[in-house]
Formats: structure tokens, sequence, C-alpha cells
């Protein structure tokens, strides 16, 4: 049994819906959040830089003592999860978008799928969708734009309803009855979307099947806290404290990482 934190990190501050989850899941458990808000977005880096970007989250939050790492973001999981576990040595539990289940409930037989160029164009999705999704018409829209807006703090505003207009469309034209959400800045886009898509059109994230994941690999690797006090959980950020401090709500111990 492990009193060590565990470790989240994401571009930015995205992650913080996985967070959520994880702390639902595991109340007891102390946490350690890493944005790395300054090099948002990864979705349109490379393979190689975004290797790179998740070494350096990686290491500093081992130096944090983390027992395990959760890779809050659909971009830096299709692209460096492998490198990651075959390079250190603690558990690692990776977010990808949740295009089987929709495939599987899909009645229409087409669905939409939102997320970075990075992850749409990675060989671990397209392994995923074609092994899912091969009788579906999935209509992929990299959401171009969305994570800056999410990262300037504009969550709420007539430029982010007009993307989504524009990214939607196609879809809707479509006829799809399922709605992916690829990545992990997207589900504060919920109420938004759900304003925007045609009654009855399902939205799917795969947040609470992460947390339900690291809850059962610290079981199985003996890592659950035995702690009965209050969790202590931290938030780092290198980026805008105000932006991260809004989407978590008041209380949270946010500190500001020169990193
Ligand atoms: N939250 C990240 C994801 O899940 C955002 C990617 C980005 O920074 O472009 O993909």
């Amino acid at each position: 049994m492990s009193k060590q934190p565990i470790g989240i990190f994401d571009s930015g501050v995205g992650g913080t819906s996985i967070w959520k989850e994880i702390h639902k899941v595991l109340p007891q458990e102390d946490t350690i959040y890493l944005s790395d808000s300054i090099h948002a977005p990864y979705g349109p880096k490379g393979k190689e830089r975004i290797i790179e970007l998740c070494k350096k989250n990686t290491e500093y939050l081992l130096d944090k003592n983390c027992k395990l790492i959760v890779v809050a973001c659909n971009t830096a999981t299709t692209n460096a999860i492998d490198y990651l576990r075959s390079n250190f040595n603690v558990p690692f539990i990776g977010i990808e978008p949740a295009i089987k289940p929709a495939a599987l409930q899909s009645k229409t037989k087409a669905v939409g799928i939102l997320a970075t160029k990075g992850t749409l164009s990675s060989a671990l999705f397209h392994k995923t969708s074609g092994e899912f999704a091969s009788d579906i018409n999935v209509i992929e829209q990299v959401g171009e734009g969305i994570v800056p807006l999410i990262e300037n703090g504009k969550l709420y505003s007539d430029e982010m309803k007009s993307l989504l207009k524009l990214y939607l469309q196609p879809m809707i034209d479509t006829n799809i009855d399922y709605l992916v959400l690829g990545c992990t800045h997207y589900p504060y886009l919920i109420p938004i979307l759900l304003d925007l898509l045609p009654k009855g059109v399902k939205i799917i994230d795969s947040g609470e099947a992460v947390a339900r994941q690291t809850k059962a690999v610290l079981k199985k690797n003996n890592l659950l806290s035995t702690k009965h006090t209050k969790s202590k959980n931290t938030f780092f950020t290198n980026g805008n404290l105000d932006v991260l401090q809004q989407l978590l709500g008041l209380g949270y111990d946010i500190d500001y990482l020169d990193f």
C-alpha cells in the first residue's frame, strides 16, 4: 500500500476533467497535477516533440515521488505512451478516444469524433478505429483552435461557438448519433455542444473509464492508499493560474511553476 501521490499531466488545463473523475473514484489518494500550458497545444506538434515534452513531464512527477502517472491527454497518449512505458519504471494510465463504445452503440452507423491533429493522425487511433469502427461512417474533425481558446480563458466566447458550429455541421449533415470527445479539454465544451447538436445525439468521453482503470491498476500493483485523512491535491501550471482555477473552482492549491 502506498501513500505516495498519483501524478497526472496534460498539455494544459484540460486534464483537470480527468483529475475530477479520478478524485471522485479515489478521494483518499493524494494527487499532483501538472499543466504544461506554456507548450499547449501539443496537437499540431510532431511525435518526436510530443515524446520529448511527455518525458520532461514524467521526470518532473517522478521527482515528486509519484507512484503512477496518468497521461491525461489523448495526444500525448496516442503518440508517447509506448515510449513512456518502455523508459520509466512506474505504471502509466493513458487516455484514448472512446471510439469503440460509440461504434458499438451507434444506430445510425455514423459517429463524429472531435480530436487534435496529433491524435487523429496517430497509429494508435488508426488501429483502434480500424478494429472497432470499420463498418461505421466515422466523421473525423480536427478541433483546431479549441485548446488555445480554452487555455486563454475563452471557453464561453462567440469565437468558440462559431468554431464549434463549423466543426459540427458535417457531422450533423451525416446524421451522427454519437459524438466522441477525443481531447481532455473538450468535456468543458459539453454545455455548448449540447446546445448546438440535434436532440438525441449522445456525447461520449473517456474520463470515467480512465478513473476506473487507474483504480484497478493501483489495486493490482498493491499501490492503493490506506490513508483515512483528507487527500492532498496540488496543481502546478506554467501558464495562467486564473484559467486553471476557473475550471477547478475555488479552494484548490494551485502554484505557478517555471517549467
Ligand atoms: N488535452 C489534450 C488532449 O487530450 C490537448 C491536446 C493539445 O494540447 O493539443 O489531446
